[in-house]
C-alpha cells in the first residue's frame, strides 16, 4: 500500500543481479563440485533455484554473504517436479548444464512472465549443433548425446539470453572448439563466462558478437564466486526518483550498465551524475519542474532494456506531451499498461508501442501486478500519484526485487505491506 507523492530523498544499495546470478547457480551443475558464491540476491526466485538444486541432491547453504552450492552429489536421473520447474523460466538452463556433464537432461517446460509465446526453438538448435538430440514432449525437454558433444558453429537467429546461456554450457566440457556467433551481449553472458572460466573453463569473447568455446574435460569448484550489480533494479530506483522528484544516491551500479536508462532519463529532465568510485549514481529531478515526453524503444543490450520498458512508460505518464514506448524484444509485454489506466494515464497500446499522451492526473486505486517488471511500473506509478495504490499480487514483484518496501521506506517513501483475507 502506497500514500504517493512523496519525493525520495537518501541513499539505497542496490542487490546483485537476479538474471546473473541464476545461470550462475544452474552453471555449478556443471562444474560438480563445491562453489562459494558472494551476495545472492535474496529474492523469491533465487530461492526456489536453491531449492531445486537441494531436490536433485545438491548441498545448498547460505551464510551470510557466501552460499556454498555442492552439486557433487546430483542424481543424474532426478525427476524435478514440474511444480517446481514451471514456477520460473530460468530452470531452463538445467539442460544445458545436465547435457554438459552427463549427456542427457530431461527437465519439465519451464514457466516464467507471459509476455506472448516464449519459443524455445533456438536452444534447441544450439543443443543439436553441439550432436545431441533435443526435443519437447509430454510438457518436458530431453537432450541426449549418446555419443557425447562436440564443438560446433552455432549461428542464432534471434538474438537470446537464454539460448546463449544454455549454448555455452552445453559447449564447455564439449570436444573441441564451438564458435557462438549472434550470442546476446548482456553483462549476465559476461558473469557466466567469468564464473566458468573462473571454475576452469575456456570462454572467450563474451559480451561481443563472437563467443568461443574450447571444451575442456572437466570443471572444478571456486572459493570466489563473484556477481554483478543488478542493472534493472537500479534502473527501477533511478525511474522511481524521476517519477516522484527528490534526490538520491544508488551505490552498487556499473554506470556503464544503465547509460541507456541514464540518457532517456536525461532527455525527460531528470539529472544523474557518476561518482567518481563509479559504482555509485545520483540521480536528481526537482518536484517542481515537469518531466518531458520522451520516445524510447527496447532491444537488447546495449540498447534500452525490455525488462526496463513497463517502469519508463509508467514514468511517461508523469511526463508533458505525447511519449512513445515500443517494445522490441517480446511480443506482448504491454499487460500492464490497463493498470497504469485504472490510475488515469491515457495510453493506447498499437501493435508493439505504447502511445502515452503525459501528465493526465493520476490517482491511486487498486492495482495488480501482472508480471515482474510491470509491477514495478505500477510501484513507480503508485509513488507518483495523488492518494493511495493498493498493488495486488506483490509476490511476482519478490520474485526479483529485494526488499523493495524496506528500500524505498528508507527514501521516504509511505509504503507498507498488508495482507488482507481472501
Ligand atoms: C531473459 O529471458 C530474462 N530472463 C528476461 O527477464 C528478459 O526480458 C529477456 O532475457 C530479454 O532480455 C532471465 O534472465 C531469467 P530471450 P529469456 O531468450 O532468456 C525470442 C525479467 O523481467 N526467442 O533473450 O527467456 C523470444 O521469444 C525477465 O527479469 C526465440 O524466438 O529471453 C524473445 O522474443 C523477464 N527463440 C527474444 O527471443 C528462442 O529459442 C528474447 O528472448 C528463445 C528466444
Amino acid at each position: 500500500m502506497i500514500s504517493g507523492q512523496k519525493p525520495l530523498y537518501g541513499t539505497v544499495r542496490m542487490a546483485s543481479m537476479k538474471n546473473a546470478a541464476l545461470p550462475i547457480i544452474f552453471a555449478t551443475v556443471l562444474v560438480a563440485d563445491r562453489c562459494v558464491i558472494k551476495d545472492l540476491p535474496d529474492v523469491s526466485d533465487i530461492n526456489l533455484s536453491l531449492e531445486i538444486l537441494t531436490y536433485m541432491g545438491a548441498v545448498c547453504e547460505r551464510n551470510g554473504r557466501e552460499t556454498i552450492i555442492d552439486t557433487s552429489g546430483i542424481r543424474p536421473d532426478c525427476d524435478i517436479p514440474l511444480d517446481l520447474v514451471n514456477k520460473m523460466r530460468a530452470s531452463y538452463y538445467l539442460v544445458g548444464a545436465m547435457l554438459g556433464r552427463y549427456c542427457h537432461a530431461h527437465v519439465g517446460y519451464p514457466g516464467g512472465c507471459d509476455f506472448g509465446t516464449r519459443p524455445i526453438d533456438q536452444h534447441l538448435k544450439g543443443f543439436t549443433a553441439l550432436g545431441a538430440t533435443a526435443g519437447v514432449k509430454g510438457g518436458y525437454i530431453d537432450a541426449d548425446a549418446p555419443h557425447g558433444l562436440y564443438g560446433a558453429h552455432i549461428f542464432f537467429d534471434v538474438v537470446s539470453v537464454g539460448a546463449t546461456v544454455n549454448a555455452i554450457l552445453a559447449a564447455t566440457c564439449a570436444e573441441g572448439l564451438t564458435v557462438i556467433e549472434r550470442p546476446s551481449r548482456e553483462p549476465h553472458i559476461i558473469a557466466l563466462a567469468n564464473f566458468l572460466n573462473a571454475c576452469g573453463a575456456n570462454i572467450m569473447g563474451a559480451g561481443t558478437d563472437s563467443i568461443k568455446i574450447r571444451g575442456v574435460k572437466a570443471l572444478h569448484g571456486t572459493p570466489d564466486g563473484e556477481m554483478i550489480p543488478d542493472m534493472i533494479e537500479a534502473g527501477t530506483f533511478m525511474a522511481a526518483v524521476a517519477a516522484t522528484g527528490g534526490k538520491v544516491k544508488i551505490e552498487n551500479v556499473i554506470p556503464k550498465h544503465v547509460e541507456s536508462i541514464t540518457a532517456k532519463l536525461i532527455e525527460m529532465g531528470a539529472t544523474v551524475e557518476i561518482d567518481e568510485d563509479n559504482e555509485t549514481v545520483t540521480v536528481e529531478r526537482d518536484p517542481e519542474k515537469p518531466l518531458s515526453r520522451v520516445m524510447v524503444k527496447a532491444v537488447p543490450y546495449p540498447g534500452f532494456p525490455t525488462d526496463m520498458q513497463p517502469q519508463i512508460c509508467a514514468l511517461t505518464c508523469f511526463a508533458q506531451g505525447t511519449s512513445y514506448v515500443s517494445e522490441g524484444v517480446w511480443d506482448n509485454r504491454f499487460r500492464y499498461v490497463e493498470e497504469l489506466i485504472r490510475m488515469g494515464a491515457h495510453i493506447m497500446v498499437e501493435g508493439k508501442t505504447a502511445i502515452i499522451e503525459g501528465a493526465n492526473p493520476m490517482r491511486g486505486t487498486l492495482v495488480t501486478a501482472v508480471d515482474l517488471r510491470g509491477g514495478a511500473a505500477v510501484v513507480i506509478a503508485g509513488l507518483a500519484a495523488e492518494g493511495i495504490t493498493v498493488i495486488d499480487n506483490i509476490k511476482l514483484i519478490q520474485r526479483g526485487y529485494d526488499d523493495i518496501v524496506g528500500k524505498l521506506k528508507n527514501l521516504g517513501a509511505e509504503i507498507r505491506l498488508v495482507s488482507f483475507p481472501d
